[in-house]
């Protein structure tokens, strides 16, 4: 009997024609990017799930895989941040609630600021102090960046997403200021009436037609800090393919960056993709709009921890909070593949934790009734089995799914497939079907992100 996530089950119901045809090399995946002190939207937790699976498919398919998250840790608002935090901010809060602490910071800055003349100084001030590497400065914001980080890694680790680098736009305010002389050299860059530095993309074909990398102030923008990032990363990791993953909002940035690094003379612009994703409206949890990941998760594996209490159909487990938990990450997970990727949709609790259909729910109760079987006939499994005693059109149908490689509807097919209460040797190949369907699922499971069941 193959093991869930054994040796053999990782690879199995791949298509070795596919595997060896399919070309390898290194891909460097860029994805989730949340913002230090803002707000963790919908867009970032869409943004994880899909460039995780991403990142997943081109690793199960062999190739070397790079994942990066690139904070938001740059920018104007670490000034108003970093005076907001000398003047109402509290070491103590920020070691209990770290994210919560720099949020509430960060909003009422922004709220003082609108017509507080003083604090507004105070954070172009801090801004400057950051961008000249001032030691007071830097220390805290460096203590932002770490502790964001840290928090981060924990909840990423409860929705199953590794990375390999925390990157991030602070990496690259020296390269920027190289870009832009390099963007001057090549008289690539314009200067408009209003003292900023333009590089015309029209060739894109867009409205604007031209992109600020230059603010009248000799500061960077949040594109100039992409250029050099990229060209970085070329430099480092001397990728075949780079992925950027965030939703279609940034499609003309993206767009503009590809143009940018060709105008520039780097070839290498054509293995860069933006694969972009439609919006997602009124995520909110019980607390309210979202604001933490955290919050997402934790509201997920609470309803459906509560759905499992009032379903009659909810086997004995262990650690209902932990079936709870994957089985809550897996309905975030499913929702997000269930339409067109660039198709926005709205947020809904009850849809998404639905039972039936295709959800998330449904796929873990169908890897897990699987188990189950394979479990309670585990005295029957045979070594040899004959395949030609599957003759029911509902084994063949089942057959022919795997056979195509990974197809959910195998799940549905699968249903009322009796195992017991046959011929031993036909009971025998069934189980053989049941286990081989069950491996594919989990493989398919395991690329998008979810951690399989074994009962619920
Ligand atoms: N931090 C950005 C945001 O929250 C996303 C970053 C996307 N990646 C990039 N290389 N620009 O919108």
């Amino acid at each position: 009997m193959l093991e869930p996530f054994g040796e053999e089950d990782a690879k199995f119901g791949f298509n070795s024609e596919l595997f060896n045809t399919v070309k390898k090399g290194k891909t460097l995946v860029e994805f989730s990017s949340p913002n230090i002190a803002k707000k963790f939207h919908a867009g970032h937790l869409r943004s994880t799930i899909i460039g995780n699976f991403i990142a997943n498919l081109k690793e199960s398919l062999g190739n070397h895989v790079i994942r990066m998250n690139y904070l938001g840790d740059w920018g104007m608002q670490f000034g108003l941040l970093g005076a907001g935090f000398e003047q109402f901010g509290s070491q103590e809060k920020l070691n209990v609630n770290p994210l919560q602490h720099l949020f509430d910071v960060y909003v009422q800055a922004n709220k003082e600021a609108e017509d507080n003349k003083e604090i507004q100084l105070a954070a172009r001030e801090f801004f400057q102090k950051l961008e000249q590497h001032d030691s007071q400065a830097m220390s805290l914001w460096q203590q932002f960046r770490e502790i964001t980080v840290k928090e981060y890694q924990q909840v990423y680790k409860r929705l199953g997403v590794p990375f390999d680098v925390y990157s991030g736009e602070s990496f690259h305010q020296e390269q920027a200021r190289e870009v832009v002389q390099l963007l001057q050299t090549r008289g690539l860059l314009k200067t408009t009436e209003r003292g900023t530095s333009v590089v015309d993309v029209s060739a894109e074909g867009d409205m604007s037609s031209c992109s600020t990398v230059l603010r009248s102030d000799g500061t960077s923008l949040y594109i100039t800090r992409d250029i050099a990032a990229a060209i970085d990363r070329k430099e480092k990791f001397n990728f075949d393919e780079m992925i950027y993953v965030t939703d279609k909002s940034q499609q003309n940035h993206f767009l503009h960056l590809f143009h940018i690094l060709r105008l520039m003379g780097h070839p290498w612009a054509e293995s860069c993709r933006h694969v972009s994703f439609g919006l997602v409206q009124g995520m909110s949890t019980r607390r309210g709009e979202v604001v933490f990941l955290e919050d997402v998760l934790d509201e997920a594996c609470a309803r459906m921890l509560h759905n499992m209490q009032q379903a009659t159909t909810t086997k004995e487990m262990a650690d209902p909070g932990d079936t709870a938990e994957k089985v809550g990450m897996s309905a975030l997970i499913v929702q997000d593949f269930r339409g067109p990727l660039e198709a926005d949709y709205r947020f809904d609790w009850d849809r998404i934790l639905q039972a039936q259909g295709d959800t998330g729910v449904f796929l873990q109760y169908t890897h897990a009734r699987l188990r189950s079987l394979i479990r309670t006939n585990s005295t029957m499994a045979a070594k040899e089995i004959d395949p030609s005693l599957l003759l029911e059109h509902r084994s063949i149908a089942i057959l022919q799914h795997l056979l195509r490689t990974f197809n959910h509807l195998v799940a549905s097919a699968l249903r009322e497939l009796p195992v017991k209460g046959s011929p031993d040797d036909v009971a025998q190949a069934r189980l053989r079907l049941f286990s081989g369907a069950c491996s594919v699922l989990a493989s398919g499971m395991r690329i998008l992100g979810i951690k399989p069941v074994e009962k619920m």
